[in-house]
């Protein structure tokens, strides 16, 4: 049963303190779906334990893969590539769109009929972007959709197909590359924008032959040999800096605050918004950057800053398209105008974020207004009103964007369901309260 869990955020003082923030959602999903694809036992240390996370464990365990935790390390059993066996059940996705399109992928080639289930928000999204291709390749949707629920039939002789991306979006190229490990031959992917690279990364780490190379019009080619034998790994999964950035934009924008925040992963693929936040005028330095699990980490000192409106462009969009709400709620503090551009793939995520972020900040008192593909925000850096309830249509990002928004608004800002965060960052209020932010259940308050 969910139980719907409303929370008020009142200003507070700094922002002071050491926080870790939990492992990376899209290397979690991904260590999983490859360690049940290899032969033998793959440890993952730092795995993300967040309902979405969870959600692909529980399916891949449907699938006759053994997924045990051991003290803090989690170990998957692999039943090799084409080992997936029929669920007896249906398998239930929750919220997590990355883990419904990954698994469609790597059940596309398999000879096994899945009934494939999600939460409200999932059930509205497309599904067409990945089913597409996934039907080149030979997978049938038994009720013929393109959104959940559906029963996705695989092939037991997928073919290898030539793909190019119509959107920027790492999860198509992903279930495309995860069908084609099973799929005899050469799949490739043309990818005219770069998006985040953690299953080429994981593919080649795990011993597939894996080539990337860039074509005249510089769009990048992945092609991957298939049905190899994947060699079971060790991975570290470094802190998700999708999560660090709601701890990053608190820090910014309460006055006085510092913050070190550890362990934060760098990938030039997920960067877009700390790279966005340095051009406002943001004081965030990198301490001891280095190499773990394949990615480049660092811990983040963030301090109090003020910041000034930029034009955000288009290209950086896949860069940082799940860090747009937070951006938002950082513009509103800005001094000026910031334009975020290329914003159409906004409103398809686990809500139409574009809408939403607007109507808050207008609840807020901030002048924002949501275009076709673009966001425009003007700051008020003499101080937010506040004051409004931030519907989080069951989207943890918006949950935690209202959150920090009243943080730093004159009047508390209440969200009415914060249950949501728990897809991706459990510990967020406890994190956030222990920083010293004031943020307590909306019953209490009455
Ligand atoms: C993800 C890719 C992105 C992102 C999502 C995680 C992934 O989605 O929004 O939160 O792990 O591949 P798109 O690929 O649809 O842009």
């Amino acid at each position: 049963m969910y139980a719907v869990e409303p929370l008020i955020a009142r200003k507070c003082g700094p922002l002071m303190g050491q926080a870790h923030v939990p492992g990376d959602k899209s290397i979690s999903h991904r260590a999983l779906i490859f360690g049940a694809m290899a032969v033998g036992k793959t440890t993952i240390e730092g795995l993300l334990e967040a309902d979405d996370v969870m959600a692909t464990a529980g399916a891949l365990r449907a699938m006759g893969v053994q997924i045990t935790k051991q003290g803090t390390t989690f170990v998957v059993d692999g039943v090799g590539v084409g080992g997936l066996m029929q669920p007896a059940h249906k398998i239930d996705l929750g919220n997590s769109g990355t883990g419904t399109r990954l698994l469609m992928g790597l059940i596309a080639s398999h000879d096994i009929e899945v009934s494939i289930t999600g939460d409200a928000s999932l059930s509205k999204r497309p599904m067409g972007r990945v089913l597409d291709p996934l039907r080149e390749m030979g997978a049938r949707v038994v009720d013929d959709k393109d959104k959940l629920p559906l029963i996705l039939a695989g092939s037991a002789n997928p073919l290898p197909i030539t793909y190019r991306l119509p959107v920027p979006s790492a999860q198509v190229k992903s279930a495309i590359l995860l069908a084609g490990l099973n799929t005899p031959g050469v799949t490739t992917v043309i990818e005219p924008e770069l998006t985040r690279d953690h299953t080429e990364r994981m593919l080649q780490s795990f011993g597939a032959n894996i080539v990337i190379s860039s074509g005249h019009d510089s769009a990048r080619r992945i092609t991957l040999n298939g049905r190899p034998e994947l060699q079971p790994q060790f991975i570290e999964v470094p802190g998700d800096p999708s999560s660090a950035a709601f701890l990053i934009v608190a820090a910014l924008i309460i006055p006085e605050s510092e913050v070190i925040i550890h362990n934060v992963m760098m990938s030039p693929t997920r960067s877009g918004l700390i790279d966005t936040l340095l051009e406002m005028g943001a004081e965030i330095e990198f301490i001891g950057q280095h190499q773990a699990g394949g990615e480049l980490v660092s811990d983040l000192k963030v301090r109090a800053s003020e910041l000034r409106g930029v034009d955000v462009p288009a290209s950086r969009a896949p860069s940082m398209i799940d860090e747009y709400p937070i951006l938002a709620v950082a513009a509103a503090f800005a001094k000026g105008t910031t334009w975020m551009r290329g914003l159409s793939e906004l409103r398809v995520k686990e809500s139409d974020r574009l809408e939403a972020m607007s109507e808050i900040l207008c609840g807020a008192g901030v002048d924002a207004e949501a275009y076709a593909d673009e966001l425009r925000v003007t700051g008020v850096p003499s101080g937010v009103l506040g004051g409004n309830c931030a519907c989080t249509r069951l989207d943890h990002r918006l949950a935690m964007s209202g959150l920090v928004l009243g943080l730093a608004s004159d009047t508390p800002v209440s969200v009415d369901d914060a249950a949501p965060i728990r897809t991706s960052f459990i510990e967020f209020t406890d994190l956030m309260i222990s920083l010293g932010a004031d943020i307590s259940p909306l019953s209490a308050t009455l």
